[in-house]
C-alpha cells in the first residue's frame, strides 16, 4: 500500500476517534453478566439522560415507540448538538408488535448543483476541508422529513403533545456534562473560523452550566405550526438557504422542496437462531453486518472465547472481506444497482473465507472485492426504544463529523451536517473515516451518500430479542456486530455486551484497532507475529453502543454505553 496514503488515513482515523471520544476513560472492568437497567414495560436509551426521559414521558402519556422516537430525536437536537441531527439525517429500523418490519431512510442528499469533481483541486486531488467544513460540505438535511413521515404512518399522539416538552427543554436549558465541556473547548477555534464570528457554542462552558437555545425553540414552534414545509421551503428553509449562500454553499430552496424521506425494505438475514433486521442501502450497515455474520457463522466462536486470538482472527478476516465489497458495490440504490441478495447469499459468502488461515493474516493488499458473476457493473448518535405495546425501534442519526460542518445556523439554533464527505470524493481516496469508495458512491446531483449506520433489531425464535446501534463512522458496523455476538455467543448481559472492549478492522487501512488497555500485550504480540498490524493509541475507544434486550422472563434490559453520557430510562 502507498505509504503516504497509509499515513494519511491512519492520521484522519486516529484524529476522528480521538476527537470523538476524548475525555472518555477506557480499560474499565465490568462484570459481563451483570444486568443493566431493567424495566417491566418500556425502555428508552440514548446519548443523553434528558432525551431518554422525554421519550419515556411520551410513552407514559400513552404514546408509542414512534411518538417517543420523534420526541427523543428532537430532544437530542437540544441537548446533544455534537450529533443531534435536525441539520442532518438518519435511518429508522422498526418492528411493530405484530412482527411487521420496515425502515425509513431520511439520509441527506447531494444538492442539485453538486458535481462529481467538486472537491478536487486542479490536479484532481481531494481538498479535504471542502467536503468536511463549511457550507459546501452540507448535504440536504432529511431529519424533519423523516420525523413527519414516521408520525404520519406510525405515530399515535398529536405532534403538539410530542414536541412541546422538547420546546420547553430548549427554553429552560440543559446541563453541560464534563464530556460536553471538553468537546466545546476542543472545537471552539474551529467554530469561530468556519462561522467567521463567535457562536453560542464557542463561548467557554464549565460542567454543570445550563445552556438555553431559544432559537431552536422558535424553530420547533414554527415547525409545529406550519408542518414539514416550514423546514423545506418556509421561513426556516429560506433562512437556511440564505446562510448557506452567504458562506459559499450551493444548496437552493428547490433542493429543500424536493427532499423526500424513503420507506425501504430492511436487510434481513439469519445467524444461527437469530433473525437480524438491519438498514439497507444507502447504508452499508445491514449488508456488511450480514456478510460478516454469515462468514463467521461456520466458526465456533463460543469455544474460542471472547476476544481470544482465534475469535479476533475470524472476525477481523470476515470484516476485511466485507469492507472490501462495501467499497466496490455499495451506494445509493436509487442511482446504482446493488446485488444485495447475492452479496449476502451463502453461494457467494461460502467461498469468501476460502483463503483465510489461522496461521497468517490475509494482507488487505492481496484482497479485492469478490467477483459476482453477471454483475455489470464522528458524528452520529444512536437510540433504541421498546415500548409497552411491544413495538421496537433502532434509530441512528448523524451530522457526520463532530458538529457536522461546524457551520452553525445561529438564527435557527442548530449545526449543519458535513455529510458530503461520505461520498467517494475521488474514487480510491479515503474519506474522514479512511473508507475508500468507488464509482457506486461517486457524487451525483440528488444522490444519497453511502453510510455505515447500522440501526438493527434482532429476533430470537421468532420473538423480538434486541434493539442495538451506535455512532462511530466506519466502526459502527463492527461495534454492532460485536455487541450482538457478545450476548449470543459469549453469554453476556446487554450492559455487559455494551461495556466489553472492542476492536475494529475495515480492509483499508490494513490495521486492526483495539480499545486501549483492554487487550493483553501477549495476545497482541501473537497477532502481530501472524501479520496483523495493531493500533492501540491511548485515547482510542470504538463506538458508543446503546441497546435494549428482551429477557427470557419478558422484562427489558437496557445497555447504555459508559464511554459517553448515554442513559437508559424505563418503567
Ligand atoms: N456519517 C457517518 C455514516 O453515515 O456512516
Amino acid at each position: 500500500m502507498n505509504k503516504n496514503y497509509s499515513l494519511r488515513i491512519t492520521t484522519v482515523l486516529s484524529l476522528f476517534i480521538f476527537l470523538l471520544y476524548s475525555g472518555c476513560k477506557s480499560g474499565v472492568t465490568h462484570d459481563p453478566k451483570k444486568l443493566g437497567l431493567t424495566a417491566d414495560n418500556a425502555i428508552v436509551v440514548s446519548a443523553r439522560a434528558e432525551a431518554s426521559k422525554i421519550g419515556i414521558e411520551i410513552l407514559k402519556k400513552g404514546g408509542n415507540a414512534f411518538d417517543a422516537m420523534i420526541a427523543t430525536d428532537m430532544a437530542l437536537n437540544v441537548t446533544f448538538p455534537f450529533a443531534g441531527s435536525i441539520g442532518g439525517g438518519g435511518f429508522l429500523v422498526y418492528r411493530k408488535a405484530n412482527g411487521e418490519t420496515g425502515t425509513l431512510d431520511y439520509r441527506e442528499k447531494a444538492p442539485m448543483a453538486a458535481m462529481h469533481d467538486m472537491y478536487l483541486d486542479e490536479n484532481g486531488e481531494p481538498i479535504d476541508s471542502l467536503s468536511r467544513e463549511g457550507a459546501l460540505a452540507v448535504g440536504v438535511p432529511g431529519s424533519i422529513a423523516g420525523m413527519f413521515a414516521v408520525h404520519k404512518k406510525l405515530g399515535s399522539l398529536p405532534m403538539a403533545t410530542i414536541l412541546q416538552p422538547v420546546i420547553d427543554l430548549a427554553k429552560q436549558g440543559y446541563v453541560v456534562t464534563e464530556n460536553q465541556k471538553n468537546r466545546f473547548e476542543n472545537y471552539s477555534d474551529l467554530f469561530r473560523k468556519i462561522n467567521e464570528k463567535e457562536i453560542m457554542y464557542s463561548s467557554p462552558f464549565t460542567a454543570n452550566d445550563t445552556i438555553k437555545n431559544p432559537q431552536l425553540a422558535q424553530t420547533l414552534e414554527r415547525i409545529l405550526k406550519n408542518g414539514k414545509e416550514e423546514f423545506y421551503g418556509g421561513e426556516t428553509g429560506q433562512k437556511l438557504i440564505a446562510l448557506l449562500s452567504e458562506h459559499g454553499g450551493i444548496m437552493t430552496i428547490e433542493d429543500l422542496q424536493s427532499y423526500e424521506a424513503q420507506w425501504r425494505d430492511p436487510v434481513v438475514f439469519n445467524y444461527k437462531d437469530l433473525r437480524v433486521i438491519s438498514m439497507a442501502p444507502p447504508s452499508s450497515g445491514g449488508v456488511c453486518l450480514a456478510q460478516i455474520m454469515k462468514m463467521i457463522e461456520p466458526y465456533d466462536l463460543a469455544s474460542y472465547g471472547h476476544n481470544s486470538e482465534k475469535a479476533i482472527q475470524v472476525i477481523t478476516e470476515a470484516e476485511r472481506r466485507a469492507y472490501a465489497d462495501r467499497s466496490h458495490y455499495l451506494g445509493d440504490p436509487d442511482f446504482v444497482d446493488i446485488p444485495v441478495n447475492t452479496l449476502i447469499g451463502s453461494d457467494y459468502l461460502n467461498g469468501r473465507m476460502d483463503n483465510f488461515s489461522f496461521e497468517m493474516a490475509t494482507p488487505s493488499a492481496s484482497l479485492n472485492h469478490g467477483d459476482i458473476p453477471g454483475y455489470e457493473s464522528m458524528e452520529t448518535t444512536h437510540y433504541s426504544i421498546i415500548d409497552q405495546f411491544g413495538n421496537a425501534i433502532a434509530v441512528t442519526t448523524t451530522l457526520n463529523g463532530a458538529y457536522g460542518s461546524k457551520l452553525y445556523a445561529e438564527e435557527l439554533g442548530f449545526f449543519l451536517n458535513n455529510e458530503m464527505d461520505d461520498f467517494s470524493v475521488k474514487p480510491g481516496s479515503p474519506n474522514m473515516f479512511g473508507l475508500i469508495g468507488a464509482q457506486a458512491n461517486s457524487i451525483e446531483p440528488q444522490k444519497r451518500m453511502l453510510s455505515s449506520m447500522t440501526p438493527t433489531l434482532v429476533e430470537k425464535d421468532g420473538k423480538l430479542w434486541m434493539s442495538v446501534g451506535t455512532p462511530g463512522g466506519s466502526t459502527i458496523i463492527t461495534s454492532v456486530l460485536q455487541t450482538i455476538l457478545n450476548v449470543e455467543e459469549f453469554g453476556m448481559s446487554m450492559q455487559g455486551a455494551v461495556n466489553a472492549p472492542r476492536f475494529h478492522h475495515q480492509w483499508l487501512p490494513d490495521v486492526v484497532t483495539f480499545e486501549p488497555n483492554a487487550f493483553g500485550k501477549g495476545l497482541l504480540k501473537k497477532l502481530q507475529k501472524k501479520g496483523y498490524q495493531i493500533r492501540q493509541e491511548n485515547s482510542v475507544i470504538l463506538g458508543k453502543v446503546d441497546g435494549i434486550r428482551v429477557l427470557p422472563d419478558g422484562r427489558l434490559e437496557g445497555g447504555a454505553d459508559w464511554r459517553g453520557d448515554d442513559t437508559a430510562i424505563g418503567f
